[in-house]
């Protein structure tokens, strides 16, 4: 089966993200894909965990990440349960992004393990991930510029069963007029907004149990920020469980129920959103208060 150029060009984008949307593509062998994005992908190993130990629907175990010689996770442990929204803040560089690609399998961990619904997933390539129910919203959008609106909601669907993935458009579409609207316009040239709405519609034609963003409010004005925060309630509301990545803390802690702050690797503060909100320490380095 010949690969469209343009997809090729999105398998290799460095962040990995995108690979997750091209392995999912029904009409590629998505074991080769996946076995030339990481061969350590190709021997993975499975088990399930008992019973007694699942109550949480993800829960990341003491994971330490590194790249060559940068250590980028050093012992991250968190948990998120069913329902909730749970924001992950941090500066730049904290390992925020590194987390939910850890989580998404595009990047591996050298210790430490990742349980989703009380299963071990820690090695599991990409796409099975995504089929357990999991699906990242990169940071940086990454949807495909040259690929109408439509054609890049297809790209986060199971295209083999088409009755599936005309309900799951129309949700999309129903969440997303503005979408809707530009079906036929090609992904490049919509504003900065409406990429992110079409990179979480994306997603959401995976019908996700959880969603991972990155750094929704990116790049945007302060108007659209809380339109995308109010979607993000709204796919919480349908039933998404959502881990939330954000530079906007202020807006992350009124939204989620509970938090994560990172640094330089590790967790270092945890708790009830509206308690970190309140924290000294918090409001001094994250909300410029
Ligand atoms: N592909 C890579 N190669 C080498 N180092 C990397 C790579 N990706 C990330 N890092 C490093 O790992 C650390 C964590 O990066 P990460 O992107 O996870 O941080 P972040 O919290 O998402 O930051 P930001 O808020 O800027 O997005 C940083 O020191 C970064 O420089
Ligand atoms: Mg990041």
């Amino acid at each position: 089966m010949k690969i469209p150029s343009v997809q090729l060009q999105g398998f290799f984008d460095p962040q990995g993200s995108v690979s997750i949307l091209i392995a999912r593509y029904s009409r590629i062998k998505l074991r080769e894909m996946c076995s030339l994005l990481d061969p350590c992908h190709s021997c993975f190993t499975q088990f399930v965990l008992p019973s007694a130990a699942i109550t949480h629907m993800l829960r990341l175990s003491d994971i330490f990440v590194s790249y060559g010689m940068i250590a980028a996770l050093k012992g991250v442990s968190l948990e998120v349960r069913e329902g909730e929204i749970v924001a992950l803040i941090g500066a730049n560089g904290a390992g925020k992004s590194t987390t939910l690609m850890s989580i998404s399998g595009i990047t591996g961990l050298m210790a430490g393990t990742i349980a989703f619904k009380g299963r071990a997933i820690t090695g599991l390539p990409s796409h099975e991930i995504v089929g357990l129910g999991i699906c990242q919203v990169p940071e940086g959008r990454h949807i495909f510029p040259r690929m109408t609106v439509r054609e890049n909601l297809e790209m986060g669907a199971f295209l083999e069963d088409t009755r599936r993935l005309d309900e799951d458009m129309a949700r999309v579409f129903a969440m997303f007029p503005v979408l809707e609207e530009r079906n036929k316009q090609l992904g490049g040239t919509l504003s900065g907004g409406e990429q992110q709405m079409l990179a979480i519609g994306r997603a959401l034609m995976s019908r996700p149990k959880l969603l991972l963003l990155d750094e929704p409010s990116l790049g945007l004005a302060p108007i659209i920020v809380s339109r995308i925060f109010k979607i993000i309630e709204e796919i919480n509301r349908q039933g998404a469980t959502i881990l939330l990545v954000e530079q906007n803390a202020k807006a992350a802690l009124r939204l989620a129920s509970r938090a994560y702050v990172m640094e330089s690797g590790r967790i270092v503060m945890q708790g009830p959103a509206s308690g970190l909100a309140n924290d000294p320490g918090i409001k001094k380095a994250y909300l410029g208060e």
